[in-house]
């Protein structure tokens, strides 16, 4: 018998659908993806970044030989005042050298044999011009690996740049700087970057968590948060302040080392323009997401009449990325080393900003860039799922509006994914499109993935009203764990894809331009025998409310034969909002016809009730 298989078009174009979401939680930028070897390079490391941190944290002092030395913090009269403390190191006795070490992130600095690594700090000194400062790479046991030295010539703060090749090949160095001498020696941005980042980028990006990123060739990238975007005080000079793109571009030092949500420091050396430029690197579209005037964690709110300063800065970024370098942003770009626009499709305004203050404030943002950008595509925020009625608030605004997408979040059990399969069934084509901004199944494994998968398959289905959608969080520093899971982990030295990973990668790598409707006809009658019994698995779901199963039967259509599944199961859904629990049972499923089945289970106790039947070990 020939079997013949139909494939039909049908649903939207796939567009710009599955894509990557960075955000600097879990250190993701300073100690990930952000290249940069010293941890606190610009001692600016402050207890409101985190109770343990202080100026000096990741720092110690370094007496060799006899030496013996002071080392303090001042501010008095920085290189930088966006980065107004540096270190000081009184020369009381030289010895063989004093000075101080940095630790690095993890178990310290990596450093491979044979490559070159870029160094570089900002220092004066008081005295001893012509005597060398000497910087190292020590290994873990002590020994130099690497070493080039400096002569810091006046007391006149100037950059100083060298560049260091390992003799050894250690997870766990320590950079080293060591002066001898009299008076004293002062530092700032003190940076060691491996020579070899991302496509060789200068202040780039770690090439191995890079590489698996680009791999993904994800549509685009949504940065840079997350909660990270809208948690802070309003005033852009604060340490404190909101995530403002204008503090991330330009010099590193005019770039305030500043509070990061997530409980530490950020040095936004990954900033917006090396965003973009990633971006371009691996052919994503860039999906920058910026403040709407209003902090929902701290309850801040920007008053109506000061919003202004905050529009200005959705349409100054989008000139950033689109302007010629004749207009003032683009020229800004222009020098910053990228003449040619960058392009920019979309602007999201607000994360997760669920309370009317942002709903007051969302249309100013709206009207401003239409306005002024019309083409521009503008997402609006409607919250995390199941945090109240603000879900539905963000949708009301977006069709009020005429967003053209709204960001929805959500992590959930696997079985409410499950559960959920149905939720973009019903969305209409012609109102605003879904931009799931976020979302995960709790979990790494294999099961999590699969089902990922399976709720993917139903995005593309309903791709009518699904523009974009990314997995969330996107990466993790083992040893500096905000929130898992995570899609990508990594240490100082190596990274690993999850399970979810790689279904995300597979998404992407396959992103059709339309989904397919396959039909088939002329099923043999009799498929070959199986050698194993097919196997079935039912997973159970409950809710709403508790819940209790008992007879399920599964029965075969064509041959009348029934099932009965053993199954007294009950399930309770203590939160009572979504389903929370699972339970499996496999049985041997032994016909080798054709056929079709239906599922009958009874429950005890009502509620909402969902079952699925999965087979697994089809032959
Ligand atoms: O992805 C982690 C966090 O989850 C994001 O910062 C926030 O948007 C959400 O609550």
């Amino acid at each position: 018998t020939k079997l013949k298989v139909y494939a039909q078009q049908m649903g939207a174009p796939l567009g710009d659908l599955f894509g990557i979401f960075f955000e600097d939680l879990n250190h993701a930028a300073d100690g990930g993806l952000y290249a940069e070897l010293v941890q606190n390079r610009s001692f600016e490391f402050d207890p409101i970044d985190h109770p343990s941190y202080h100026a000096l944290t990741a720092w110690e002092k370094a007496e060799r030989g006899g030496g013996r030395a002071e080392l303090s913090i001042a501010s008095e009269s920085p290189f930088h005042p966006k980065n107004p403390h540096y270190a000081v190191i009184e020369i009381i006795e030289p010895g063989e050298g004093v000075g101080l070490s940095n630790t690095g992130f993890n178990t310290g600095i990596p450093v491979k044999e044979g490559e070159h690594y870029l160094f570089s700090l900002y220092a004066r000194r008081s005295d001893s011009f012509s005597t060398p400062v000497r910087v190292l790479i020590e290994d873990s046991k002590g020994a130099v690996c690497a070493s080039a030295e400096l002569t810091v010539e006046s007391y006149q703060w100037q950059k100083y740049e060298a560049v260091l090749t390992a003799g050894c090949t250690d997870n766990a160095c320590r950079l080293v700087i060591l002066t001898g001498g009299q008076g004293s020696l002062e530092v700032d941005l003190v940076s060691l970057f491996p020579q070899k980042t991302y496509l060789g980028r200068r202040n780039g990006l770690r090439e191995d968590i890079a590489v698996l990123l680009a791999d993904m060739k994800p549509k685009f990238m949504r940065f840079p948060g997350g909660c990270l975007v809208h948690d802070g005080s309003l005033n852009p000079d604060d340490r404190n302040s909101m995530y403002r793109w204008k503090n991330t571009i330009g010099e590193l030092a005019a770039r305030p080392a500043r509070r990061n949500n997530w409980q530490y420091n950020q040095t936004l050396g990954l900033g917006y323009y090396e965003y973009f430029q990633f971006c371009e690197d691996i052919g994503a579209k860039a999906i920058p997401v910026l403040p709407g005037g209003y902090d929902p964690h701290h309850k801040r709110i920007v008053p109506l009449d000061e919003l202004g300063p905050w529009i200005q800065d959705a349409l100054d970024l989008i000139e950033f990325a689109t302007g010629d370098a004749t207009t003032e942003w683009g020229g800004i770009r222009s020098s910053l080393g990228h003449p040619e626009p960058f392009g920019l499709e979309y602007i999201a305004i607000g994360n997760e900003e669920v309370g009317e203050p942002f709903f007051e404030r969302y249309p100013y943002f709206h009207k401003a860039i239409k306005e002024r950008y019309p083409h521009i595509q503008v997402i609006n925020s409607s919250g995390p799922f199941a945090a109240g009625g603000e879900y539905e608030r963000g949708w009301a605004s977006a069709r009020e509006h005429g967003s053209d997408l709204v960001d929805e979040h959500y992590y959930q059990s696997p079985e409410w994914f499950l559960a959920n399969m149905d939720r973009y069934d019903s969305f209409k084509g012609d109102e605003p499109k879904v931009f799931l901004g976020e979302y995960a199944s709790w979990g790494n494994t294999y099961y999590n993935a699969l089902v990922e998968a399976a709720f993917m398959t139903r995005l593309e289905r309903n791709a009518h009203a699904v523009g974009l959608a990314c997995y969330a969080p996107m990466l993790c520093n083992v040893d500096y764990v905000n929130w898992k899971p995570d899609m990508i982990w990594f240490n100082n030295h190596e990274v690993f894809g999850t399970p979810n990973y790689y279904v995300q990668k597979l998404f992407m790598n396959h992103q059709g331009d339309r989904v397919l409707r396959i039909a088939a006809e002329n099923l043999p009658e009799k498929p070959e025998p199986v050698q194993e019994p097919v196997k079935g698995s039912i997973v159970l779901a409950a809710e709403k409310s508790a819940v209790t199963y008992s007879n399920i039967t599964l029965t075969n259509n064509l041959t009348g034969e029934q099932k009965m599944i053993e199954a007294n199961v009950e399930l309770n859904d203590t939160e009572g909002t979504v389903s929370k629990e699972e339970e499996q049972r496999s049985f041997l499923l032994g016909e080798t016809d054709w056929s079709d089945y239906t599922l009958r289970l009874t429950a005890r106790k009502t509620g909402g009730v969902r079952a699925f039947l999965i087979f697994f070990g089809m032959q």
